[in-house]
């Protein structure tokens, strides 16, 4: 698993743009920006759409205030759910939703996990990590099925 002062390792993860499906690179999110990436295991599901997202959605403002550059949400999903999950959101130009379609972030940053038996295959791990400039500042990973180490809340703290 990846853990602070490691380096958020080299991926391509595919964003919905005004044009259609886009790919962007771990490189052009990161390289010199303050970045809060929060991941969970799957767009729609009722944690991460009731509560995941809107708690940074609602205060993507602070975050900005604090000198955040980016706050973006990784699912193994499809582009077009995630996509279509933005729009449902109302999160869109508050949060980029990167679709990491066949786990290969969730894979690298070792971050995987197994809803084989629920029928939603391998997904990832809920958590939240500060990166800057490419470096993991901070990493919080969900043990419980909740969002209190993963939430917004938590991240305000750390920013
Ligand atoms: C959730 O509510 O976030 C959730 C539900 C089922 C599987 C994984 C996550």
């Amino acid at each position: 698993m990846i853990k602070a002062g490691d380096r958020v390792p080299n991926a391509t993860f595919t964003v919905m743009g005004a044009d259609g499906p886009k790919p962007v690179t771990t490189d052009e999110i990161f390289k010199g920006k303050k970045v809060i990436l929060f991941a969970l295991p799957g767009a729609f599901t009722p944690t991460c759409h009731r509560n995941h997202v809107p708690g940074f959605r609602d205060q993507a403002a602070a975050f900005k205030a604090k000198g955040v550059d980016t706050i973006a949400v990784t699912s193994v999903n499809d582009v077009f759910v995630m996509g279509a999950w933005a729009d449902a959101s109302n999160a869109k130009d508050k949060i980029e939703f990167l679709a990491d379609g066949s786990a290969a972030f969730a894979k690298a940053v070792g971050l995987t996990l197994d809803l084989e038996a629920r029928g939603m295959g391998l997904r990832s791990r809920r958590y939240s990590m500060l990166v800057e400039d490419g470096v993991v500042k901070t990493l919080n990973v969900e043990e419980g099925t909740g969002t209190e180490a993963s939430g917004a809340d938590n991240m305000m703290k750390q920013v």
